[in-house]
């Protein structure tokens, strides 16, 4: 079983009659400690794991595969998504760790996941009081615990654009940051002035001051950096030195997928002998996931420590 063969000490746990899969705490605190981050790759379908897991297992990079509400509910639910990729990890021979994550999770979402046989899951009570936010949080931090799951929580929304109006993302109360943190969670999303999509032009950047007191008021938990799309290399090498573990990345795999696709159609590849079956015309984009990925892991540091 790859967890042997990656050399984790995490004790095997069965999440929901899955047993390929680790939860994520053990990666990211090796991460924290070794000054690199791990990807978070979302992902949407099978060829997009297909594309992901071959990606790390090739460069030897630990993997969070992140699913949001929407791509979960898209891929006919939790259960689904848990199957598939525990039976992926294990017919691809995959030996690097793999977690399979809740990404912005809903309250219910959680409970769902955690029945479904995810390794870990995200709580986003972001936009609840503070009060609320820690009600929720810590009763899902128990209900993670009690089945060896890892949690994340997030403090500060992470912006974005929405309706064509660009939103900054919020920057983290550290004081906030320390009562999350403070429930036990595993890792923490603290809005630094991070957005998800492409970043629009007059982007300020992330704020490291921001990172700095959140980092320090938290007790060295790992962090994690939402809307790692467009971030520029000196700003994530940066992010990590101040105690990022995580890095969150979609939207590009999602653009360069839709480039490579657009490319065989457009050069009529779909027209020439068997070009329209699925298996040929997915291929291009599968292969720029691909790419992809492996850039992000050099970028992260984490290429061989899976
Ligand atoms: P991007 O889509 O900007 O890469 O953000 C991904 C993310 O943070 C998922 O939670």
């Amino acid at each position: 079983m790859h967890k042997a063969v990656c050399g984790y000490e995490q004790t095997p746990i069965i999440f929901g009659g899955n047993n390929m899969l680790v939860n994520a705490t053990e990666m990211l605190i090796k991460a924290r400690d070794g000054h690199y981050g791990v990807p978070q790759f979302n992902i949407n379908n099978l060829e997009w794991t297909k594309a992901v897991l071959t990606a790390c297992e090739e460069m030897k990079s630990p993997v969070i595969l992140g699913v949001s509400e929407g791509a979960g509910k898209y891929m006919t639910g939790f259960k689904t998504v848990a199957a598939m990729v525990d039976a992926m990890v294990d017919s691809m021979g995959i030996t690097v760790p793999v977690a399979l994550h809740l990404d912005h999770g809903t309250y219910e979402g959680c409970k769902a996941c955690v029945e479904a046989g995810f390794s870990s899951i995200m709580f986003d009570g972001s936009h609840y009081s503070i009060e609320e936010n820690v009600e929720k949080t810590k009763e899902l931090v128990a209900l993670a615990h009690s089945k060896g799951m890892s949690i994340e929580a997030e403090v500060g929304s992470i912006g974005g654009v929405e309706d064509g109006v660009v939103g900054n993302g919020e920057i983290a109360d550290p004081a906030e940051c320390a009562k999350i943190t403070d429930l036990g969670i595993d890792f923490l999303a603290a809005g630094i002035g991070n957005i998800h999509g492409v970043y629009p032009a007059n982007w300020k950047g992330l704020d490291f001051e921001a990172l700095d007191r959140i980092h320090k008021a938290t007790n060295n938990i790992p962090l994690v950096l939402h809307g790692g799309t467009g971030i520029p290399d000196d700003m994530i090498a940066k992010a990590i030195s101040l105690g990022v573990s995580k890095i969150n990345i979609n939207t590009e795999c999602q653009l360069v997928f839709a480039e490579a696709t657009r490319k065989y159609i457009e050069e009529g590849k779909d027209q020439q002998g068997k070009g329209f079956d699925p298996r040929k015309l997915l291929a291009p984009g599968a292969k720029a996931i691909e790419a992809k990925c492996k850039e992000k892991i050099e970028l992260f540091g984490c290429a061989g420590k899976g």
